[in-house]
């Protein structure tokens, strides 16, 4: 009977409706608008490629903007009855506007680190600023900043305890951690794009699933925001997709990142959202040594492309053991321990891949063509995602009641 509740499924059909709009129009924009990109100096040269064309890059700048559009014009529909019946939810309203802000602000921050280039520091300053709207809201409409404790440790802290500011730590962190992560497993055409959308899909089964629980609203919230971002994302897929026509840019990985930390953080699921970022938080750990400048990170640190066999090889960074710091040393070595780096020793310069989740799959699987390549960290961002909802239902039921 919940589910005929029209207040609540009415939206989200009209969401549906208009994000299925979003896509038709977001494809057709894309390869009219991108010579105007080129012009405007955003392009860069596909690294594996044989050719050296530009391709035109930042086209997130444009998902993203249909997708504001979208939500802008998606807003009266919840809440356009209530205006008149004098019951208006100033907090949910104020929830929503304050959720677009933050997105929208990451948006143009993105677009400026795109043109501008920005350095490592404003990467991490940046999420944080534009994520103080959000806080803002949070801390006025909920200000909940109690966990509930797993039930193993019950017994010694209690049911729930308050972390007060450090909840707002977390949910800071949990914006930067998203903006970046992306961003940093990236380099082979459609991966950015591709796993994006895997995590958005991951995120609406969830909300599904959810939607005829007690919390519903919260999940429908959330929906809002992940069709139309899904639509306009997968429209951008169709032309990152190799051979890419369109890079997405900074611009896209910040706006997706904040996208996710926004329905994760106001639709209390942030700790789900997690989940379904193991495969970058894998990528982030994996990548610490060259991230904190413990061994030598170089500007790029895409597979290197071999034309002969058009297959995408291992990259390289290159080090002397004896000039590396002491974490430098431990962090490599437990690697080599654990294979799980390829290690080659030369004239007294030790070779190690780069340590991303890429070139670690192209040490375990051999080389392989681009387009496979992307498939395959595709592929394991999905099993991932089934490992994500087997640990959040099944697992989940022993530490908390679900
Ligand atoms: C991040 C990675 C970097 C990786 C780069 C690739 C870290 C710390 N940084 O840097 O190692 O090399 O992304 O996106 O991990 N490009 C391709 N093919 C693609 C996508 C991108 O050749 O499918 C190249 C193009 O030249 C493009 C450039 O990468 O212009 C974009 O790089 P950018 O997004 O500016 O790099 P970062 O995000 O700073
Ligand atoms: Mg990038």
């Amino acid at each position: 009977a919940e589910i005929n509740n029209p207040s609540k499924m009415y939206p989200i059909a009209i969401n549906l409706m208009m994000s299925i709009v979003a896509y038709l129009v977001t494809v057709r924009i894309i390869p009219n608008i991108k010579e105007k990109f080129i012009k405007a100096n955003l392009f860069g040269i596909d690294m594996s490629k044989t050719t050296s064309d530009k391709v035109p890059e930042s086209l997130g700048v444009v998902t993203g903007c249909v997708f504001l559009m979208t939500m802008f014009l998606f807003i009266p529909i919840p809440f356009g009855h209530s205006l008149f019946n004098g019951s208006f939810p100033h907090d949910e309203f104020v929830e929503m506007i304050a959720a677009l802000l933050s997105i929208c602000c990451m948006l143009l921050l993105g677009f400026a680190d795109d043109v501008l280039d920005l350095r490592w520091r404003h990467k991490l300053l940046l999420p944080t600023v534009a994520s103080l709207p959000l806080l803002m809201v949070y801390y006025v409409n909920f200000n909940s900043t109690t966990i509930v404790v797993p039930k193993p440790f019950r017994e010694l802290l209690g049911l729930s305890i308050d972390i007060g500011f450090l909840y707002y730590v977390y949910m800071g962190m949990l914006a930067v951690f998203c903006t970046n992560a992306i961003n940093i497993l990236a380099g082979v055409n459609g991966l950015e794009a591709g796993q994006s959308v895997v995590i958005a899909l991951s995120i609406i089964i969830f909300n599904v699933v959810e939607l005829s629980g007690k919390l519903w609203k919260a999940h429908q919230f959330s929906l809002y925001f992940m069709l139309p971002y899904t639509a306009t994302t997968l429209a951008l897929l169709k032309h990152n997709w190799y051979p890419s026509k369109v890079f997405v840019g900074d611009t896209f990985c910040y706006f997706s990142g904040m996208t996710f930390a926004v329905v994760g953080i106001l639709g209390h699921f942030s700790k789900t959202t997690l989940l379904f970022f193991i495969p970058q938080v894998l990528n982030f750990l994996y990548s610490s040594p060259q991230l904190f400048k413990l061994v030598p990170c170089p500007r790029h640190r895409l597979p290197k492309f071999n034309s002969k066999t058009d297959r995408m090889e291992i990259s390289t960074t290159v080090f002397r053991y004896s000039e590396l710091g002491v974490l430098g040393k431990i962090s490599i070595s437990l690697f080599k321990l654990f294979r799980l780096v390829r290690w080659q020793e030369k004239g007294g310069y030790v070779y190690t891949n780069n340590l991303t989740l890429i070139n670690l799959v192209l040490y375990y699987l051999g080389p392989m063509h681009e387009a496979k390549l992307t498939s395959v960290l595709i592929g394991i961002q999905i099993f991932f995602t089934c490992l994500a909802f087997v640990i959040r239902y099944p697992l989940a039921s022993i530490f908390y009641e679900v």
